[in-house]
């Protein structure tokens, strides 16, 4: 595993567009060299302003039409419900370009979770043509951090921190809406890049603990992530990076 690269910018803005200019750059190195761009998006709130600058300043960036469009982790809520992370992309990207139905690989929020997840895991196995024991290879997964030091939906103390064979479970958290279905470990890290976004104060302390503190996965989930054979990318603003040690 390649060692963190980390990126701080000045404020959130800067951070929404390096985001989209790395995402753009990524697609096109993707596209390029194997034909499509496999995309991993991330939930919460933060990605929604790069998500919008990719459908609108970087339209003519990427080949949209060779991209497939993923998700890390989702709420089990039906796709039009506001806490869906499949309603914010597509408000804020996907309904902007012309994509075709097949590009977009959506977590079925509405179905049971533990049918949900088997059903997505039978997707990734078709998309990427795996056998057993195999994972997907993802070129880009886009990641955010919780303030109590989650990503996707590998949230403090859950078991799934540590799964090795599922691709994708069903988990309860502590937070709303409680039911969710997320990529395990294995397929994070199988990734080519993973991409952190994380903005502001608030994450401060999560950032130091995830990248500075002892080594607790259980506690700091984030820290799982380290990709066996690809690249990890942190953008942060100066108030994410606020308590990290000089560099
Ligand atoms: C989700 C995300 C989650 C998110 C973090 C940060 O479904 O909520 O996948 O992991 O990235 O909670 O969320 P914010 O960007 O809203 O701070």
């Amino acid at each position: 595993m390649s060692e963190p690269k980390l990126i701080i910018l000045n404020d959130a803005h800067e951070l929404y567009v390096r985001a989209a200019e790395e995402t753009a750059h990524i697609a096109g190195e993707s596209i390029c060299t194997h034909g499509e761009f496999t995309f991993c998006l991330s939930g919460g709130s933060t990605p929604a302003a790069t998500y919008d600058l990719l459908a609108t300043r970087f339209h003519l960036s990427v080949d949209w039409k060779e991209v497939q469009f993923y998700w890390g982790d989702e709420r089990c809520v039906p796709p039009d419900n506001a806490e869906s992370n499949y309603a914010m992309a597509n408000r804020t990207m996907l309904s902007k370009l012309a994509l075709r139905p097949e590009q977009v690989h959506r977590m079925r929020g509405e179905d049971p979770p533990a049918k949900a997840a088997a059903a997505y895991e039978d997707e990734l196995r078709k998309q990427f043509g795996l056998g057993d024991g195999e994972f997907p290879r993802f070129d880009l997964v886009m990641l955010g951090l919780g303030d109590n030091r989650h990503t996707a939906s590998l949230f403090p103390g859950d078991p799934a921190i540590h799964e090795t064979q599922r691709m994708v479970v069903a988990v309860e958290v502590a937070a709303e809406p409680p039911r969710r279905l997320s990529f395990t470990p294995p397929v994070i890290n199988n990734a080519q890049r993973v991409m952190f976004l994380v903005s502001g104060q608030g994450k401060a302390a999560a950032v130091k603990d995830v990248l500075e503190g002892p080594r607790d996965p259980d506690k700091f989930p984030a820290q799982i992530v380290a990709p066996r054979d690809g690249e990890i990318i942190w953008l942060l603003d100066k108030a994410a990076a606020s308590l990290l040690s000089p560099r």
